[in-house]
């Protein structure tokens, strides 16, 4: 397969990839080619992994458009990391940077390490993203927060660690699932209660329904004030 099947997004290692029937893919470059479950396409000497936008809000936000400020060297803060699942992604996109990855199911823990152990700029940390301060010392100060944890208190979990962890003008991407926090009120209402709570210390850049990859779920995009 030739390389130009592959075109660029605004994102380091992120493409859409064109099969030969015209159908398209997200795919990342593999940072450890080889070493991953998942389906893979092999171009030239590259492996790219695809990026399911049904199993992964992340993707989803990509190809409904949205512009995630990650960079190859962002160091990012990722809340709920389940199984590893969007978390390899993005550290297949922060090539040069690093990846703190707070989960604190055990059983999702051993996957992620199983998915971390040949990622160098991949730490797992079993922890509760509740209490920031009790990975304060394995965790530095960066440039993104990823939220994506099913607990009632959503805002109130993003402001606890960005007011420890996010650098001022870093960004926070937001996960909002309105049936966690409130299974009787509309979702769009759920939604716009959570982000109140983030206007005194951020500036919203956008708001995105996730349909119809992922029911009942919004993504807020931040940024800290200076
Ligand atoms: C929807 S899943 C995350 C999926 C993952 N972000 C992905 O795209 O691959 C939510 C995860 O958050 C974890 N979680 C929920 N509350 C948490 C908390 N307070 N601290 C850390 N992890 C939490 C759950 O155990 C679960 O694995």
């Amino acid at each position: 397969m030739e390389e130009n099947e592959l075109i660029k997004t605004g994102l380091n290692n992120v493409f859409t990839y064109v099969a030969p029937d015209g159908s398209k893919r997200l795919v990342t470059k593999a940072l450890v080619p080889g070493r991953q479950g998942g389906k893979t396409i092999k171009i030239g000497s590259n492996e790219y992994r695809i990026w399911d936008p049904y199993h992964s809000k992340l993707a989803a936000l990509l190809i409904k458009g949205a512009s995630i400020p990650l960079k190859k060297d962002s160091s990012v803060l990722y809340l709920g990391a389940a199984n590893g699942t969007t978390v390899s992604h993005v550290s297949d996109i922060v090539s040069d940077g690093l990846v703190f990855a707070v989960e604190f199911s055990p059983r999702a823990m051993k996957d992620l390490i199983r998915t971390s152990t040949p990622r160098m700029n991949l730490i797992p940390i079993l922890a509760d993203a509740r209490d920031p301060g009790s990975y304060t010392n394995m965790v530095t100060e960066v440039d993104f927060i990823y939220q994506d944890v099913a607990q009632r208190e959503q805002a109130e979990i993003a402001i606890r660690n960005t007011e420890v962890f996010l650098k001022k003008g870093g960004y926070l991407v937001l996960i909002i699932k309105s049936r966690s926090i409130d299974s009787a009120k509309n979702a769009g209402e759920v939604s716009c209660n959570e982000v109140g709570k983030l206007r005194e210390l951020f500036k919203l850049d956008e708001i995105i329904d996730l349909e119809p990859f992922h029911s009942d779920h919004a993504a807020v995009i931040a940024q800290k004030r200076t």
